[in-house]
């Protein structure tokens, strides 16, 4: 069975582990805590097991997507996907979604591409380790 969620603080050892394996630009412990403590995570659980999560932060009538990762045994399989659609059809007083992506993180940008994300932007030497632009994508929901 399958259900979207948001996390709980017993989640967080999972979207950790998560994180480690399946995040090739892992963030730090301290940014998930927080983003718990904000209630910011959503996550895909498959038979009580975590296998993806997203990182959102809303505004008035804006969010922004700061992280989705799928656990690299679940992936091509529309988990991403219906994470993105579920937080669109959860919060329809948001108009305006906007992320960031590496350049050459082709993988998320086609995803990206095929939820209706447009680019409107570029931030040049934006990400460290390495150093690369971030392109700045936009959805209009
Ligand atoms: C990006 C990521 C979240 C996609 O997760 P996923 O659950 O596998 O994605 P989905 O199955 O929903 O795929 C949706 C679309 O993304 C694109 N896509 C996904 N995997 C792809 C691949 N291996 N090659 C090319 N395009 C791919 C396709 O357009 C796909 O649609 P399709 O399968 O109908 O062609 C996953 O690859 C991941 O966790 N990557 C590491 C973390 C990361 O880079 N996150 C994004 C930046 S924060």
């Amino acid at each position: 069975m399958t259900i979207i969620r948001p996390a709980l603080e017993q989640d967080l050892a999972d979207i950790l582990y998560l994180n480690t394996h399946s995040n090739p630009h892992p963030w730090a412990e301290h940014h998930f805590q927080a983003a718990l403590d904000n209630n910011q995570i959503q996550v895909f659980e498959n038979n009580q097991q975590i296998i993806a999560c997203a990182i959102w932060q809303s505004v008035l009538d804006e969010a922004e997507l700061h992280l989705i990762i799928t656990h690299h045994a679940f992936r091509r399989q529309g988990i991403a996907q219906k994470l993105i659609q579920s937080f669109i059809q959860e919060n329809p007083h948001i108009h305006k979604i906007l992320l960031e992506v590496r350049e050459n993180n082709q993988i998320a940008i086609n995803l990206y591409k095929k939820q209706g994300f447009k680019q409107i932007g570029e931030r040049k030497n934006y990400y460290l380790f390495p150093i690369e632009n971030a392109l700045i994508m936009e959805k209009k929901c």
